[in-house]
């Protein structure tokens, strides 16, 4: 990971750092140290994985660095802001515009096809109406669903509900995209469609991605893989 000056001429500069955050749960003597001093750098344009046991502080991570959860002590710093100690408001806002999130159980709505997820999702994210069509069918043109976009979730095998999951976590154009176990319930043929997604995503459009995964194969697609154990980093 890029930590000298050196390093960062190599990779260029970080676009989301993690400096000493400490997350700590409940008090007294029940007090969890879920994170323990750690110190994350994710360069621009690349992909970080996330790994470690059950209970390693990995999704603790994650929320605190998608800005769905605060440090207890220490800095969280996105292109260059830190957002860590922000109000409510501003952190639901910078995920807004900012922050693309994807989950283990894709969270579609039955009820609603491919497309009109992904636009309702343009919709609760506060985007003007205007150019939602286009940037709902370019997000899912990104992942390869557009000749599938009619269908409703039902109709779709997991790996492609996935995909419109993450068409929907992309279209508003984040900056980030934080992905929490994405390829857990799926089987390893429709894991490696959804991570060859990401590799392109990375690729092509210049996304950075930080994701965890207990799935040893797709650690091999990452550009980097940061294990954690008891809230600490390996090093
Ligand atoms: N809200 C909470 N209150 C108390 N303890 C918590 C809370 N959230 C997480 N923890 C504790 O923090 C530690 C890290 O949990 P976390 O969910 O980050 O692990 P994980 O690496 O994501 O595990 P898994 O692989 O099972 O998803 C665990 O000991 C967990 O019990
Ligand atoms: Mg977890």
């Amino acid at each position: 990971m890029p930590h000298t000056e050196q390093d960062r001429k190599t990779y260029g500069d970080p676009i989301l750092e993690a400096v000493g955050v400490y997350r700590r749960f409940g008090r007294g003597n029940m007090v969890v140290t879920a994170l323990d001093n750690i110190h994350l750098s994710v360069p621009a344009h690349s992909m970080v994985a996330l790994q470690g046991r059950s209970g390693s502080g990995k999704t603790t991570l994650l929320n605190i660095l998608a800005a769905l959860d605060e440090p207890t002590e220490g800095k969280v710093i996105l292109q260059g802001q830190q957002i860590s100690g922000l109000s409510e408001a501003e952190r639901s806002k910078l995920r807004r515009k900012e922050i693309g999130l994807v989950f283990q159980s894709f969270g579609l709505i039955p009820l609603m096809s491919a497309y009109e997820n992904v636009e309702f999702g343009l919709r609760i994210a506060g985007e003007s109406v205007k150019g939602n069509q286009e940037a709902a069918e370019r997000a899912l043109e990104r992942v390869g669903m557009k000749d599938r976009m009619k269908h409703r979730p039902m109709e779709l095998s997991g790996g492609e509900q996935q995909r419109v999951a993450i068409a929907r976590a992309i279209a508003h154009e984040p900056a980030i995209l934080i992905a929490d176990e994405p390829t857990a319930e799926l089987d390893s043929k429709m894991g490696l469609q959804v991570m060859r997604v990401f590799r392109d995503l990375v690729q092509d459009s210049g996304m950075t991605i930080v994701l965890t995964t207990h799935d040893p194969g797709i650690m091999e697609l990452a550009d980097y893989v940061i294990a954690l154990e008891d809230g600490k980093i390996v090093p």
